[in-house]
């Protein structure tokens, strides 16, 4: 069974191709980059209705395909920006009416999680799955995918994003303060903001910017906010680990591509005789090979959709979903 899938909850218009046996076949995208100041979420909508099509050929070409060869479209129902959503799921609309197939709406972060089960050989992992707009702690457990512990304000990287702004380091500055940071080797005190199993970042944010303030160096305070931000993450993922009793950790997410949170957590697995998997980076970030791999597992598991099931949900929450193929 083949499905192509497009992806749509953020600032990325992605489109792949999946099949049921032989794997990912096609998975581009294209990115949207404000050229000033933040995402505005219509002006990423519209960056994806102009470039969905243009990529759906281009999916089609680099897996070899034409249009007849594709048996189920899917779409990322939620959770996101709702213009950017609608512009996805038009578009699936759109191409199921056309190819005369199914569609089937799926949840984003479920996406990462079942990539990477498929994608890494993990079998029942905890899923540290940090990106821009979520930052969540999930496991498998009675049926659904529950979240454990997750932040209470934003998104680590929105936050690493808004940090780069104030910090004139220009939009999507993760990696920026990734390289920033292998330079800083002084660690600046900064709130450490546990809660439970929860974590909160923009305290974070405004101490580094007063660190800034008084002169400390950027290297310095990248460094801080990154150790001081992962350390958290590391220590409520352990903590959900334990709970539920899993010997696996999965990263997923664009801040997942970090190499020192990478370090960091493969660590903490290694402590506790746990083992940690780590998608391939075109993986991570948002993508449609995931909303392709899921659409394929959800309807071969029997899940089935009609239209007015495709409205998109912008709080889609990853435990609203009950798990039909585990
Ligand atoms: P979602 O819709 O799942 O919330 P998203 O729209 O934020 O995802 P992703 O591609 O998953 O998109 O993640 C993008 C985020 O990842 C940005 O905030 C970016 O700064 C951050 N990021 C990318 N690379 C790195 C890196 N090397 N280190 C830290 N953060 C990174
Ligand atoms: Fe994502």
């Amino acid at each position: 069974m083949i499905t192509l899938g497009i992806e749509g909850t953020a600032h990325t218009l992605g489109v792949g191709i999946a099949d049921s046996d032989a794997g990912i076949l096609a998975n581009v995208l294209d990115m949207y980059r404000p050229p000033q100041g933040g995402l505005h979420p219509r002006e990423a909508a519209n960056h994806h209705a102009d470039v969905v099509a243009p990529l759906v050929s281009k999916a089609l070409e680099e897996a070899g395909l034409s249009p007849k060869d594709i048996d189920l479209i899917s779409f990322s129902k939620g959770p996101g920006l709702g213009p950017c959503l609608r512009s996805a799921a038009t578009a699936a609309r759109a191409l199921s009416c056309g190819l005369e197939v199914p569609i089937i709406g799926v949840n984003h972060c479920i996406a990462h999680i079942e990539i990477g089960r498929a994608t890494t050989g993990c079998r029942d992992p905890a899923l540290l799955y940090a990106s821009g707009g979520n930052t969540q702690v999930i496991a498998f457990s009675n049926g659904r995918y529950r979240i454990f512990g997750e932040t209470l304000d934003v998104g680590i990287g929105n936050m690493l994003d808004k940090l780069g702004r104030e910090l004139g380091l220009g939009f999507y500055a993760g990696p920026t303060i990734e390289k920033l940071a292998l330079e800083g080797d002084k660690l600046l005190d900064l709130p450490y903001s546990v809660k439970g199993m929860d974590v909160a970042f923009s305290g974070i944010m405004t101490a580094a910017l007063v660190l800034y303030k008084k002169g400390h160096r950027l290297e310095d305070i990248a460094y801080s906010v990154q150790e001081t931000c992962f350390a958290m993450l590391a220590e409520v993922t352990e903590r959900a680990m334990a709970h539920v009793g899993k010997d696996e950790v999965l990263l997923g997410g664009g801040v997942a591509q970090n190499t020192r949170l990478r370090e960091m957590i493969a660590e903490m697995a290694h402590e506790r005789g746990a083992e940690m998997f780590c998608p391939d980076r075109r993986f991570c970030m948002d993508n449609g090979a995931m909303i392709a791999w899921l659409g394929n597992v959800m309807y071969q598991s029997g899940v089935r959709m009609d239209m007015a099931d495709t409205v998109v949900e912008q709080r889609f929450r990853t435990d609203e979903v009950e798990v039909s193929w585990r």
